[in-house]
């Protein structure tokens, strides 16, 4: 007969209340048989089980409702899609925290080194900057909806489709931020790539050895790169928002997708690249850009209808702007020009 446990004894095993037992069982989570004559509750081994799931994702602060759609849709799909969901509620709980303990700390500065009640006014001040930081930070939203992109991406860009043709030199422009981010460096560094997409550009550092780890917002991105790559790693994550520590990175790169922020979501952006960044640490970004406004102008000037529209559904880069912005963490830019509107930027 098989063997069963009393609610008791299963709350003695687990070192939990009866009551949050009863919890589970209340929102459908076990379902442990009832004796129907004293209503006692009885508990296998696959109960047991059960719970124990249930509370090592409880651990990880996953949802009741969504620990309830695990067990309904066990898939390696569903499951890694809940994790992933997981990933970036802790990760924008940290960046909260951190911004929330940044303005804290330059409250009780204030207060301590201001002489009259003007450090109220200061307080508010810090606490609306903050509160505006944390809604670019987090309301960036994907208009080109990349996911329905990622499965003919690759066949697109084969294709140069689009007319202003700026994946002509796609795999030149590949190759050279991949020769420009590793020059001078051992294949030892760590690496990181911002909008990795279906994962070219990361399997040129796969092929040289290097340890590099891919971010992009897009699951189905990350989806088609983790089929043509299998060995590389990947997480969901954005640039206004990196899912990393302080100082991690020797390398970041990033081709084709530093244009879908616009002017204020890149200057949090460098701040981010900066800070998952070593000191000695370089970024290279290939993407498509203008050397500054007047350059700008005469391009447009020569452009159709058609392909302006195209260049304003995005924000592509003004070079100078970039420069001034690296320039306040002391960085240098060096700048290669790939095609008219495609350059590299190497930043020491
Ligand atoms: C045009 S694709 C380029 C993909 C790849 N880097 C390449 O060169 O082929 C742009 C990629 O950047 C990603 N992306 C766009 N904005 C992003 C953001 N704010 N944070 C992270 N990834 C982003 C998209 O999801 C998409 O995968």
């Amino acid at each position: 007969m098989e063997k069963t446990y009393s609610i008791k004894e299963v709350s003695n095993i687990f070192n939990i209340t009866t009551n949050k037992i009863r919890f589970y069982e209340k929102k459908g989570l076990i379902k442990p048989k009832r004796d129907f004559e004293n209503a006692y509750r009885y508990f296998t081994e696959d109960d047991l089980i059960k719970l124990q799931t249930i509370l090592m994702y409880r651990e990880l602060d996953i949802p009741i409702e969504n620990i309830k759609d695990i067990f309904i849709d066990e898939s390696k799909d569903n499951i890694l899609n809940h994790f992933h969901v997981q990933w970036e509620v802790i990760n924008n709980q940290i960046h909260r925290m951190q911004l929330i303990k940044d303005s804290l700390e330059e409250i009780m500065d204030n207060i301590y080194e201001s002489e009259s009640e003007a450090y109220k006014e200061k307080t508010i001040k810090i606490i609306k900057s903050m509160n505006d930081l944390w809604q670019i930070k987090n309301q960036w939203k994907d208009k080109w909806d990349f996911n329905s992109w990622a499965r003919t991406y690759d066949k697109s860009v084969e294709k140069h489709s689009g007319s202003l043709n700026f994946y002509k030199y796609y795999n030149g422009i590949l190759d050279t931020v991949y020769e420009k981010s590793v020059k001078n460096k051992e294949n030892t560094i760590n690496v990181l790539e911002i909008g990795v997409g279906t994962g070219n550009l990361a399997n040129r550092f796969l092929q040289g050895q290097y340890d590099i780890i891919g971010i992009d917002q897009s699951r189905e991105m990350l989806n088609v790169a983790k089929e043509k790559f299998p060995e590389l790693k990947l997480r969901l994550g954005e640039f206004l928002n990196i899912p990393f520590g302080n100082g991690k990175f020797d390398v970041i790169v990033s081709t084709y997708a530093f244009h879908h922020l616009n002017e204020k979501e890149k200057k949090i952006a460098i701040k981010e690249m900066i800070r998952v960044l070593k000191d000695n640490g370089r970024i290279v970004i290939g993407d498509l850009m203008f050397e500054n406004q007047e350059a700008k102008e005469k391009i447009i000037s020569r452009l159709t209808k058609e392909e302006i529209e195209e260049i304003e559904d995005e924000y592509y880069s003004n070079i100078q702007s970039l420069k001034d912005e690296f320039k306040r963490y002391s960085k240098d830019l060096q700048i290669t020009r790939m095609d008219e509107l495609v350059f590299i930027i190497e930043v020491n």
